[in-house]
């Protein structure tokens, strides 16, 4: 029978099923993918990103109707929302089926899922799920606490030896939006592209936002106060504060949406003033910035409105 896989695609399923790892493109950012049902693959994927094992990974699926093989129950919000946005850049806290990616899930009683878009990835899953993998554990294919990779070049230089899929540069660029609909109220974990106001709409009532002294249980590595971080020193400020403060430093980038006059030597790059634009570049723009060895990036304040709270949290974060 001839396959409708491309060799690559065939390939890394296989990886898959052996139990390997590969780096998995999304339309989000890419992923560090293992059998999620293979908890020798899930230790591997916590032991190559250096992440504490009680940090609990994404499960991805080919599409929604694999969602009860790991989830004990299906909320209606979640149904609402899965139908609204999936496949897509939305990840969902259900509770998880008893014994079920235990070791992906770090142990929690409830498991994170999301159906990717990327065309990619959507192929990977199918393959993957013929060869009996049911859904792949993946978190950012990035080292514990550094900037998530957009490109495949990224996941080399973060895992040189690691299978990739090359899926091209991703086009949301920052992580998926995460909803909890474990509880009554439908929670807002991790904001990304999709905002608050949508996803109220979807689900007919306001989510609500974690309180700012709770971290929500489990504790996990993208809602730690400092993540996302590059090598230099990343501060977001206004463009008064930077005309204010600029001489000072030599090796220093600015990342703004206007120009400014600055000293030669000073690296200036435009900041997209669109919040979709300004996702898809972010992540590849630190990693640019850090290859080139700056100091200091000094990164002009995000406008404020909720299409920016994606961005707006990943820069607090990078800059914590
Ligand atoms: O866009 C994305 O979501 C990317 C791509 C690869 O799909 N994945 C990703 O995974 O960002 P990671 O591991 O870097 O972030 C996963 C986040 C954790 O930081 C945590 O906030 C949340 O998912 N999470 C996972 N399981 C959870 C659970 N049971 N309860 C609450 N949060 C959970
Ligand atoms: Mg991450």
């Amino acid at each position: 029978m001839v396959s409708a896989f491309s060799d690559e695609v065939t390939q890394a399923a296989q990886a898959l099923a052996r139990g390997e790892l590969i780096g998995l493109p999304t339309e989000t950012v890419y992923g560090l993918a293992g059998d999620a049902l293979n908890p020798k693959a899930a230790a591997a994927i916590f032991s190559a990103k250096g992440r504490p094992a009680d940090h609990p990974l994404i499960v991805h699926l080919g599409d929604a109707s694999q969602v009860t093989v790991f989830a004990r129950a299906v909320p209606v919000a979640a149904e609402k929302l899965m139908t609204a946005f999936w496949p897509g850049p939305l990840t969902l806290i259900l509770p998880r089926r008893e014994g079920v990616a235990d070791a992906a899930a770090g142990g929690h009683a409830t498991v994170a899922l999301r159906c990717p878009s990327h065309p990619v990835a959507q192929q990977l899953l199918q393959a993957a799920h013929r060869l009996g993998v049911q859904g792949v554990a993946a978190p950012s294919a990035n080292l514990y606490g550094r900037v998530s990779p957009t490109t495949a070049a990224h996941v080399r230089q973060a895992f040189p030896s690691l299978r990739v899929l090359d899926g091209g540069a991703c086009t949301v660029g920052i992580e998926s939006t995460i909803v909890d609909c474990s509880q009554d109220i439908p929670m807002l974990l991790r904001p990304g592209m999709l905002t608050l106001a949508e996803l109220s709409h979807v689900c007919s009532v306001p989510l609500s936002l974690p309180r700012a002294s709770h971290t929500p249980a489990p504790a996990a590595p993208g809602n730690k106060a400092s993540h996302y971080a590059p090598r230099a020193k990343l501060r977001v400020m206004s463009v008064q504060e930077m005309v204010s403060r600029l001489p000072s430093l030599l090796k220093l980038a600015l990342w703004t949406r206007q120009t400014i006059e600055t000293p030669e030597g000073v690296i200036q790059l435009t900041m997209p003033s669109d919040a979709a634009a300004c996702a898809h570049d972010l992540f590849a723009r630190l990693h640019e910035l850090d290859a080139w060895g700056v100091q200091e990036i000094w990164v002009e304040t995000p406008p404020m409105g909720q299409q920016w709270d994606g961005v707006r949290d990943r820069l607090q974060r990078a800059s914590a």
